[in-house]
């Protein structure tokens, strides 16, 4: 099926690099690969290697110097919505343990770091009255990344909308573009001075679709699509009216939106599949939430996806048109959380193909999470070509259930394999001209994994969470060289060529 007129690219930006305009691959032999010594580092200088966190997952105190609940605080202690009724009480209590989290962090050699900033221990009603302890708070983790010589990115909503919010109507309301933005200047004037990297919202996807349609993540509702898609509206009339506030409080911020990307893939590199992955990258199939085009189209293109829109008709709330005005902000950089990716090709009707994986594909822990090593790279190079934003990678990771082995450590050759062949593929779309900024591995810490509590591990760092005792897993020594190196270790004996180890 060729693209819809109405799917081209926006006037706005420049026309796609067709796939004959990005250079051929960069082969072994010219990357260095297959060889310990190479010289030249696949990375820039200035790549912003970094890991990420969010507020709800890792900080604790929940009740600790005027927090108050969020959805998720609410959601956790309801009966059968978390894996064996885990909370985010206590976490990793990072609130009182962040000197000893820069330090690893430090120690890891990261150039940033991503945190999230829990909206409810900043404005514990929602909007009005600050909670100057709450700030304070962030105020002490980001002095503590400078000192540290870490740049602060700061995502001001990672899902923990606040509960006294909720119950005012949340994003059904179209007051919420207000509230996002009246909360964005408080945190903006508070740490703009310091933080340069911004993001406004973490995975509408997850907060918007799996929370209000899907009923799985934290208000768990099961909207009909008509509300749902008021929901995702005034979502991103929110978003458009941060990056407003940020620009005011902020001026030298770089601000960025962040997807749960659902990466597509072509099955081989033949330029039919590739516009196949193409056309399934950037389209809306069924009414599920999982796609990229509805919440990013309205972003960058001021409008719907005429895919989407054909989908759910009369189920289209009515807006006044200038909506799109608001919503259509410039932005610096793309986030991109990537961890899977489907695989399409062209079918025999010309029309793009879902493939099937093979029985026994490998995994994470969540069944989710298939290990598509090129993940990085087409996700990243669709993309750009798109949308000729920078790209930042502001999380890829991996769930596994790591224990302590008997000699005392966590040895966890998986998540270094995973990292190792993702992170080829990002070098590739390096190599290619795709300006990637930064890689956020998700995560520093094994966490609260929202609704499998804390049940799977993503953390570069185990977690005991009895004694809150902190162990660097295998991966931690692992990706301290790649940064120390600037990627170079990455192109070492196993790596012997880009293509055989990131397909
Ligand atoms: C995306 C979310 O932003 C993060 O909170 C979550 O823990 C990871 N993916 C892993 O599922």
């Amino acid at each position: 099926m060729a693209l819809h007129p109405s799917e081209s690219l926006p006037a706005s930006n420049a026309s796609p690099a067709s796939p004959s305009s990005v250079p051929p691959p960069v082969t072994a032999a010219s990357a260095g690969a297959g060889r310990a010594n190479a010289t030249a580092a696949p990375f820039p200088a200035d790549f912003l290697w970094g890991t990420a966190t969010a507020a709800y997952q890792i900080e604790g105190a929940a009740s600790e110097d005027g927090r108050t609940p969020s959805v998720w605080d609410v959601f956790s202690k309801t009966p059968g919505k978390v894996f064996e009724g885990h909370t985010g009480d206590v976490a990793c209590d990072h609130y009182h343990r962040y000197k000893e989290d820069v330090g690893l962090l430090a120690e890891l050699g990261v150039k940033s770091y991503r945190f999230s900033v829990s909206w409810t221990r900043v404005l514990p009603d929602g909007t009005g009255k600050v909670n100057p302890k709450g700030l304070d708070f962030y105020d002490r983790l980001v002095d503590e990344l400078l000192r540290a010589g870490i740049v602060p990115m700061c995502t001001l909503f990672h899902w923990d909308f606040p509960q006294a919010l909720q119950d005012r109507g949340g994003f059904l309301q179209r007051d919420v573009a207000d509230w996002f933005a009246d909360y964005t200047t408080v945190v903006a004037r508070r740490l703009g001075d310091r933080v340069p990297w911004w993001v406004t919202q973490n995975e509408p996807q997850a907060f918007i679709g799996n929370a209000l349609l899907n009923g799985v993540f934290a208000p768990g509702l099961k909207l009909p699509y008509r509300e749902y898609l008021t929901a995702a509206h005034n979502q991103m009339r929110a978003h458009g009216k941060q990056v407003d506030a940020l620009r005011a409080a902020a001026t030298a911020a770089k601000i960025g939106y962040v997807l749960a990307t659902q990466v597509q893939r072509p099955a081989t590199e033949d330029p039919a599949d590739i516009e196949a992955a193409r056309e399934a990258i950037f389209s809306v199939y069924d009414k599920n939430p999982w796609n990229n085009a509805w919440w990013i189209c309205p972003v960058l293109e001021g409008r719907y996806p005429e895919s989407g829109l054909r989908l759910f008709g009369d189920d289209m709330p009515d807006f006044p048109a200038s909506d799109f005005d608001q919503i259509k902000r410039p932005i610096d950089y793309l986030g991109l959380n990537m961890y899977s990716a489907g695989t399409w090709r062209q079918g025999k009707d010309g029309r793009p193909e879902r493939v099937v994986s093979p029985p026994g594909y490998p995994r994470g822990t969540l069944d989710w999470l298939q290990i598509v090593p090129s993940t990085l790279y087409w996700g990243s190079r669709y993309f750009w070509e798109r949308y000729k934003l920078p790209i930042g990678i502001t999380e890829h990771g991996l769930a596994t259930r790591d224990q302590v082995f008997l000699d005392g450590k966590v040895h966890d050759p998986k998540r270094i394999d995973v990292m190792h062949r993702y992170l080829l593929g990002l070098a590739r779309a390096v190599q290619e001209g795709v300006p990637v900024v930064g890689y956020w591995a998700w995560s520093l810490l094994d966490n609260f994994e929202w609704a499998e509590g804390y049940k799977d591990r993503f953390g570069l760092v185990y977690v005991d969470y009895a004694t809150q005792r902190r162990i660097p897993k295998d991966s931690f020594s692992w990706y301290r060289e790649v940064i120390a190196t600037g990627g170079r270790s990455l192109l070492g004996p196993t790596a012997v060529a880009w293509d055989n180890v990131t397909g």
